[in-house]
């Protein structure tokens, strides 16, 4: 098994809460999308990074698990925000010792996962890769579907506001891209739904 599957298959257990069984693999195609436009970036710090960023997740009670979202109707609690990041640091730095995954590599994913939501600057182009890649994934129909009700907006409110946030969430022009052509496909979607 290659790696990188090695570290699916440990990492998925961890999913299944907060919709991240539907989250992470998508997040984790829209990476490779990315990746496939920006070959300056490292596969091997990018895709081990998504699939783990948010297995922090799964040590948060799942009723605090929506106050670690700004503008959630419960009120945004920034700690539970670091929590979900420190406790995926640690997870990710245990599965990928299990793994045998290289040492300088692993304390690069763990410090890409422990600022993926409070940190807004990205520390180099792969960690700008993977917040993009885990951005993108709320303009998806998956992602309007889900994301909408965190935030207390209609689908379509949801994809309003996501149109106006590509020029500020985004660091790449791959990601930008993707953003508004995978925005046009959920609109369209949400509009067949109404008819
Ligand atoms: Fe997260
Ligand atoms: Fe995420």
């Amino acid at each position: 098994m290659a790696v990188i599957d090695e570290v699916y298959a440990l990492a998925a257990p961890y999913w299944q809460t907060r919709s991240n069984e539907i989250h992470v693999p998508e997040a984790y195609d829209l990476a490779k999308r990315l990746l496939a436009e920006i070959p300056e970036a490292d596969p091997a710090i990018v895709l081990p990074a998504i699939l783990l960023h948010d297995v922090g997740y799964a040590r948060v009670p799942e009723e605090d698990q929506l106050k670690g979202l700004a503008g959630a109707p419960s009120g945004w609690e920034p700690d539970i925000t670091r929590r979900h990041e420190v406790e995926g640091a640690r997870l990710a730095g245990e599965i990928l010792a299990e793994v045998g995954y290289d040492a300088e590599r692993t304390r690069r994913i763990q410090a890409i996962v422990d600022g993926h939501d409070s940190r807004p600057e990205a520390l180099d182009l792969d960690d700008a890769v993977v917040k993009d890649a885990d951005k993108l994934w709320r303009f998806t129909e998956n992602g309007v579907r889900i994301a909408h009700a965190w935030v207390g907006r209609t689908p379509e409110e949801f994809v309003d506001f996501l149109e106006t946030r590509i020029e500020g969430w985004f660091f790449t022009d791959a990601a930008k891209a993707l953003a508004r052509t995978t925005l046009t496909a959920s609109r369209a979607a949400i509009a067949r739904d109404r008819a």
